[in-house]
């Protein structure tokens, strides 16, 4: 038998078919594993093909619909794909808990983005930062000539901010282009803006230029949501007061803040699968976010007690979300969520992320400062246990709720009370 080996020559230049016959032969794939696929589904091959190198399918992901959002006095319902129970039933949940006090409130700033040119080697520091300052309106002009239709749509570059950085591999000169994207996410208009400016830097600076690339921590680009939630729909004052002691110990504690605001990114990263955003930018840019405030690691919610004794729930992170170019367009099912959403422009879409990564907040503050979450994912994973258990569609909720009702949500558990009820049938 000869060895397996990764390292297939001209891979990507194979078919899709071609590289699924190797990959059978590799991964002892079945005719079942080849046919789910060759399935694709929604996206179809052509299509996935174009997006990534060497596809051999796609990944489907359930996609859900949050409810009851009221935001700017418009309602949305929001497309959300993630593999996790309980997260769109929280957001819905919250979202209808502020429909009778307005529903949330949402802004943003202008869309701009920050690309970094990182300059190393100077010789004179301070003659290199005042050449760069005095040229600075025609580097900005230079680094428009490349994106005119950027620029005829209200975008293009606006700003050159110098920071100097004493690093471990000495001075360097840190070029911060601030880039208005309009309805783009920006990545390729600012890095190719950086990448021409390059050249030009160089020769004012004599310094040496390595990086050109976009910062994810695009400070300048942020949305913001507020919303009421009165006492009584959060279930009492007691319930105001767990909230605020959890978002106390989330400011507190860089262990518990982690995990609060990955609460936060389950609602906002759902959305931004959805719709075709680059997720991992968000993220990192909320991360880093949240790690540059005063205090250190801190959480992207913040909650206060109104003299009603009502709770206001407010967000604010950067949102690099764009409408054009990218997955957005090339995806059919998140153009389709687009449609749904009925967004027209980039800062409506991230005024509506920020809104659900807000109610979903509220939402996990208020079930673990009270009943704890798992009664509400056990639900859920009590039908996903009996089902894998073997359980059909007529027979799955009795036999999750029997689960429950014993507090053992186990396959063993699953599989003995289904045998006892077929039992039964017969
Ligand atoms: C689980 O995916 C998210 C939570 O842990 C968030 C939180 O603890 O705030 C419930």
């Amino acid at each position: 038998m000869p060895e397996k080996t990764s390292t297939i020559s001209g891979f990507y230049r194979l078919s899709i078919e071609e590289r699924v016959k190797k990959l059978r032969a590799f991964a002892d794939l079945s005719d079942d594993d080849v046919a789910l696929l060759s399935a694709f589904g929604a996206l179809d091959a052509e299509t996935a093909d174009r997006m990534i190198e060497n596809v051999v399918g796609s990944y489907a992901f359930p996609l859900g619909l949050a409810t009851n959002f009221q935001i700017n006095g418009q309602d949305y319902l929001i497309p959300m794909a993630l593999e996790e129970p309980s997260v769109v039933a929280a957001a819905s949940n919250a979202a209808r808990m502020t429909r009778k006090t307005g529903g949330f409130k949402a802004s943003s700033t202008d869309p701009v983005m920050i690309g970094q040119i990182q300059v190393t080697d100077i010789p004179d520091m301070k003659a290199a930062q005042d050449t760069v300052l005095e040229q600075k309106e025609n580097l900005l002009k230079v680094a428009n000539a490349q994106d005119p239709v950027l620029v005829k749509f209200g975008g293009g570059a606006r700003d050159l901010q110098l920071r100097q950085l004493e690093t471990m591999m000495g001075p360097m000169l840190i070029l911060h282009l601030l880039v208005d994207a309009r309805d783009a996410m920006g990545a390729n208009a600012v890095n190719t803006m950086c990448e021409a400016l390059a050249p030009l830097i160089e020769e004012l600076t004599k310094g040496k230029v390595y990086l050109r690339i976009l910062s994810n921590l695009a400070e300048y680009r942020r949305a913001r949501a507020e919303a009421l939630f009165s006492a009584k729909d959060l279930g009492g004052p007691h319930v105001v007061e767990g909230i605020l002691k959890a978002y106390a110990f989330a400011q507190a504690d860089p262990y518990r803040c982690a995990t609060h605001n990955k609460g936060i990114m389950n609602g906002i990263d759902a959305v931004l699968l959805a719709t075709g955003q680059d997720f991992r930018a968000v993220e990192a840019g909320a991360h880093t976010y949240a790690a540059t405030q005063d205090g250190g690691y801190q959480s992207l919610t913040h909650y206060e007690k109104t003299p009603e004794g009502d709770l206001r729930a407010t967000i604010e992170l950067p949102m690099a979300v764009g409408l054009v170019g990218g997955a957005t367009r090339t995806h059919p099912v998140a153009r389709l969520c687009v449609k749904i959403l009925g967004v027209k422009t980039a800062t409506e879409l991230a005024q509506i992320i920020v809104s659900v990564g807000l109610a979903q907040n509220v939402a996990a503050l208020r079930a673990l400062s009270q009943e704890g979450i798992q009664a509400g994912h056990m639900k859920l994973h009590a039908r996903n246990v009996a089902i894998a258990a073997g359980a059909f569609e007529g027979e799955v909720d009795q036999v999750a709720q029997k689960m429950i009702a014993e507090k053992r949500v186990r396959f063993d558990a699953a599989q003995e009370i289904l045998a006892e009820m077929r039992k039964k049938k017969v």
